[in-house]
Order: structure tokens, then sequence, then C-alpha cells
């Protein structure tokens, strides 16, 4: 199965896991940048703001996800909400995307983000994740397996 990883993150954790995932299913990976920094305090309290009127912004990334059998998507949890660079990504490539798996990251409050995810894309994912940071290793672990068992049904 094709499959690409398509993440968006502003302190790594995202970043992390997408990349973890994408070597164990030899996946191709590609980063949603967003052309607003966020960075620092203002850049925080602008995020959370962003992401609860559930704004878009300006991304930049390169693959078409079309070319893929199933495209896997990470976010980080902002303010119970997917970020505005991963509902900008959706929003861009609705019609491009065929099978979806879903996982945000955060510290224990994901909120409404998957399902926001879900309803912005109009489909059902093949999978859904949450993955908070203090137990991140066994996150990976568990999505990593979940994606695999899913990819030797579809083979
Ligand atoms: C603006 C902002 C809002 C956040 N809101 C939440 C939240 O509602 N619930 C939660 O559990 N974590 C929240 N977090 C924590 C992040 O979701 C968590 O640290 C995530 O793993 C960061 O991913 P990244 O390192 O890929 O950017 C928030 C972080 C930021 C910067």
């Amino acid at each position: 199965m094709k499959t690409l990883v398509v993440f968006y993150s502003r302190s790594g954790t995202t970043k992390r896991v997408a990349q973890e995932v994408a070597k164990a299913l030899n996946a191709d990976v590609d980063e949603v940048i967003d052309k607003k920094s966020w960075k620092g305090i203002l850049g925080f309290l602008i995020a959370g703001y962003d992401a609860t009127k559930g704004k878009t912004t300006e991304i930049e990334f390169e693959k078409d996800p079309s070319g893929y059998d199933l495209v896997v998507i990470g976010t980080p949890v902002w303010n119970g909400r997917v970020t505005p660079a991963i509902r900008t990504y959706l929003l861009r490539n609705r019609e491009k995307i065929k099978n979806v798996a879903f996982f945000c990251t955060c510290a224990g409050r994901p909120g409404k983000c998957l399902e926001q995810m879900e309803e912005i894309l109009g489909r059902r994912p093949v999978l859904s994740k949450v993955l908070v940071r203090k137990r991140l290793e066994e996150g990976i672990k568990d999505l990593i397996e979940e994606l695999e068992t899913l990819n030797s049904l579809s083979s």
C-alpha cells in the first residue's frame, strides 16, 4: 500500500511521530509548513485563538496526495481543535485523498480535534488516534501496529 504521512508540527512532537511512522511503514513524508511562525508567547496566544475560530492559514507542502493509497495526517491539538495548517491542508486536498488515517498529539485533552478533521475532510478515516505527549513511545508503537494491520488486511 503506497502511503504518505503528512504532518504539521510547531515544536517537534508531531514531527517525531510522523517520522517514526513513515520509517516503520516505508512511507513518504510531507511536512506542512505554516507561513505564520507562531513563536513566542504572542504566537502561542494567537495560535489558540485562530484554532478556536477555525481560521485557515498560508501553507506550503510538496507532495500530491492523490498518488497514494493511504494518507496519514497528523496535527498537534490547539485549544481542543485542529491546527489552522492542517485545516487548510484538508480543505485544499479534500478531493485528492482516497483513504485517510488521522492522529493528533496533545498534552492530554484532545477535545474535538479528530472529529473536526473528519468533518472538514467530509470522510470517515480508516483510523484515528490520540497520542498523549507523556506516553508518546507507547502511542507511536500502537499507531504503527494499527497501521501495519490495516496494511496487511489490504494486501
Ligand atoms: C496554542 C496551543 C494550544 C494547545 N492546546 C492544547 C489543548 O487544548 N489540549 C492539549 O492536550 N494540549 C494542547 N496543547 C499542547 C500540544 O497539543 C502538544 O504539546 C503537542 O504535542 C505539540 O505538538 P508539536 O510539538 O508537534 O507542535 C496546545 C499547544 C499550543 C501551542
